[in-house]
């Protein structure tokens, strides 16, 4: 084909904005929609929802939160193999209900715990050393009663219930003996139960030993780092912007003999990469999909190549279906902002989404917050941007240089709260949008839902954006 033909040939590369759902019909009503699904072969998931494995976004809190939620966090590897395997480990221990971090230590003040705890509405607290020991329980009443003291004069015993006892912790909540109930595993306080944590349960994604659901990052040329994390993760997710290469693929080969957590590839774009992926890996349990469609994302100017999320997921998807390899799940990852953009991954064969973006802005994220002038921010980076890529090479002597040149940006995103809420009405979204496609669950959207094209192009919304 000569140049003029190709240019002619050119592929269409739907993005999420190119395309919307045509309304189809509902059999039953939106609240009773079924948005279960799999990331991976055997890792079952009550939401389509993973965060990504960035150092702005997932590290402990962000994985506990996710999985609380029924989805799972993957966790970033800028940082040593031992402290990523620590906090998978810490994942893997932490209550399967939300806790918060109310307690006192021992040195306060009893005239400042008291106001504290009133504050909270609260008759009792566990006290906490600075170490994260489990030191006491105190009583309003006896802060009341002890003016100009410290905790530490009238505390009580410590009530220690460990994690793997949480059904009696919670009974014994609701039964009304305390207000608050310190958790502990492996000798450490890991937060505190109170009455709303009882009644506001969430519904976990949890491994067969009823434990929080976990995954990690790695680098397909570190085994080492596979290795450790294979003893605490659910799945490994290889983290390479172009997994279409063939020293990735064969290192992915040999990472998926030696684990025995689920083996999730990518980043793949196109069906070609999809099914040498099948055939030279052997083992996928998982891909990864979407090259260059992320917000914090340069590879399309750097180095002009793109495959956005949607486009990607639908070639991969089909490439999947031709060669019997349907079971394997297609996570779509990049570049998605709103509901109706997860419902259109789905749509296109997706399994589930991976957010960045979108979960950045919350408590969880793993970056701090920090505030300009009135309004509240939190960092947000590309992996492949400069400072991610410097702090890669400070922290892990082991990761390779394959590309000197940054393909990301650094910046920042509105801050937006707690993470469980930004996913709780993402999840009432796709409910909604699963409906208005007509499916009661991911399966029937893949075969019911039917993709329209607005002509002339017009961004529903847009006439209310732009007048004055
Ligand atoms: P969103 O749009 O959710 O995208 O913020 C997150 C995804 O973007 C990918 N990623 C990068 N892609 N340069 C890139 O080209 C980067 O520096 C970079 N960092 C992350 C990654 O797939 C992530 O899940």
């Amino acid at each position: 084909m000569g140049f003029l033909g190709k240019l002619q040939g050119a592929e269409r590369l739907f993005t999420f904005d190119d395309v919307y759902i045509v309304p189809g019909r509902a059999p039953l009503d939106p609240s009773k929609v079924d948005v279960s699904t799999r990331f991976s072969r055997r890792v079952r998931l009550l939401i389509p929802i993973s965060s990504s494995p960035m150092d702005t976004v997932t590290e402990y809190e962000m994985a506990v939160a996710m999985s609380l939620m029924g989805g799972i966090g993957v966790i970033h590897r800028n940082m040593p193999r031992e402290q990523q395997a620590e906090i998978a480990s810490r994942v893997k221990s932490a209550p399967p209900v939300p806790t918060s971090r109310i307690y006192v230590a021992p040195e306060d003040d009893c005239d400042k715990a008291y106001d504290y705890l009133r504050s909270l509405g609260l008759r009792d607290a566990p006290v906490v050393s600075q170490d994260g020991k489990l030191v006491g329980h105190v009583r309003v009443s006896s802060l009341r009663g002890c003016g100009g003291g410290r905790v530490a004069q009238v505390m009580e015993a410590p009530r220690p219930f460990e994690v793997r006892r949480l059904e009696e912790a919670l009974s014994f909540l609701e039964s009304g003996g305390s207000d608050t109930l310190p958790l502990v595993a492996a000798g450490s306080y890991v937060g505190t139960l109170t009455f709303d944590s009882s009644l506001d349960r969430v519904t976990p994604s949890l491994d067969s030993e009823g434990r929080l659901l976990v995954a990690a990052a790695v680098s397909p040329f570190d085994l080492e780092r596979a290795r450790l994390l294979d003893k605490y993760v659910d799945a490994l997710v290889t983290d390479v912007a172009h997994f279409h290469n063939d020293e990735a693929m064969a290192a992915a080969k040999a990472m998926g003999r030696e684990v025995s957590a689920d083996l999730v590839v990518g980043n793949v774009g196109t069906r070609e990469a999809a099914v040498d992926a099948l055939t030279i890996v052997e083992r996928v349990d998982g891909l990864r999909v979407g090259i260059a469609g992320g917000s914090i994302c340069t590879t399309s100017s750097v180095g002009g190549a793109y495959a956005p999320a949607l486009w990607a997921v639908a070639a991969v998807r089909d490439a999947l279906d031709e060669h019997g390899a349907s079971d394997i799940p297609v996570i779509a990852d990049g570049g998605i902002r709103s509901s109706g953009d997860i419902v259109k991954a789905l749509a296109a064969g997706a399994s589930s989404v991976m957010l960045g973006y979108m979960l950045a802005g919350t408590d969880e994220a793993s970056a701090p917050l920090i505030r300009i002038g009135e309004a509240a921010y939190k960092p947000y980076r590309g992996m492949a941007s400069k400072g991610a890529m410097q702090r890669r090479f400070a922290v892990d002597r082991y990761t390779r240089a394959s590309k000197r040149v940054a393909e990301g940006v650094e910046g920042v995103v509105p801050y937006r709260g707690s993470v469980m809420s930004v996913l709780a009405d993402l999840v009432e979204g796709v409910k909604a949008g699963l409906g208005y496609a007509g499916a009661s669950n991911i399966r029937e959207l893949w075969e019911r839902a039917r993709f329209g094209v607005a002509v002339p192009k017009q961004v529903p919304g847009e006439l209310f954006r732009t007048g004055q």
